[in-house]
């Protein structure tokens, strides 16, 4: 019996009472969020330091993986309304080892910004637009209107170069909303959704399962060599 919420498993979480209950033991296992705590730093408003909000860092799937089933409780028990208020953010990115994924918060969902292996830059690079069965756009603002190959997805670097080491996407589901496992996770080496099975690869691009979209990129750029602006 899930205790603690006698009688409560009926938060619009979409999920049954089971897994509802599972999420909240979950839950207890990670750091949560506290109703009124503010778990990403403010914009510093003096001159030069408005570097925002590193949230957690996820180098390990484990980390990913508990957020994939607590996301939408964590969610609504952080709805800080300054925070969802920033419509820009500045993250330092110079902490981001090769091979490895930064998950911030913004705009109240996690946005991921991996810096993709050599492996993973070939393995993307790799794919057809033929095997894109399921979508066919990059879902980029950043590259309007154009199809989903990897260069059409990868955010260029410093210099303005895009070699596909840099991979921004909101760690949003398409699906119904789930945070995606990351780090090499399902059939395609990208990010795998357990809610109902939706296997992304290495761009974040949709390729077996319910979810209709590839995942989404925000507005981004580097804004100097270690800064990515998102928004
Ligand atoms: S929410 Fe991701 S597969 Fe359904």
């Amino acid at each position: 019996m899930c205790s603690g919420r006698k009688g409560k498993p009926s938060l619009n979480t979409g999920l049954g009472k089971a897994a509802f209950c599972a999420a909240q033991t979950r839950i207890g296992r990670i750091r949560g969020p506290k109703i009124g705590e503010n778990l990403v730093s403010h914009a510093e408003d003096h001159e030069g330091t408005r570097r925002d909000f590193l949230y957690y860092a996820t180098a390990g799937a484990g980390a990913v993986a508990t957020g994939a089933a607590v996301w939408p409780l964590v969610n609504q028990m952080n709805p800080s309304a300054d925070v969802q208020a920033l419509s820009s953010i500045r993250v330092d990115v110079s902490g981001v080892e090769t091979g490895t994924q930064l998950t911030v918060k913004w705009l109240g969902k996690p946005v991921f910004i991996r810096r993709r292996s050599e492996a993973e830059i070939e393995q993307a690079r790799s794919v057809s637009l033929d095997d894109l069965t399921i979508d066919k756009l990059a879902q980029n603002p950043n590259k309007p209107g154009t199809d989903a190959m990897d260069e059409n997805r990868t955010l260029p670097g410093p210099d303005g170069t895009d070699t596909g080491e840099w991979l921004v996407m909101i760690g949003v589901c398409t699906h119904l909303g789930c945070v995606p496992i990351g780090n090499g996770a399902g059939e395609f080496g990208g990010w795998f959704c357990p809610c109902h099975g939706s296997h992304y690869d290495a761009a974040g691009r949709i390729r077996k399962g319910p979810a209709p979209r590839n995942l989404d990129i925000p507005v981004a750029a580097f804004v100097d060599d270690s800064t990515i602006k998102l928004g």
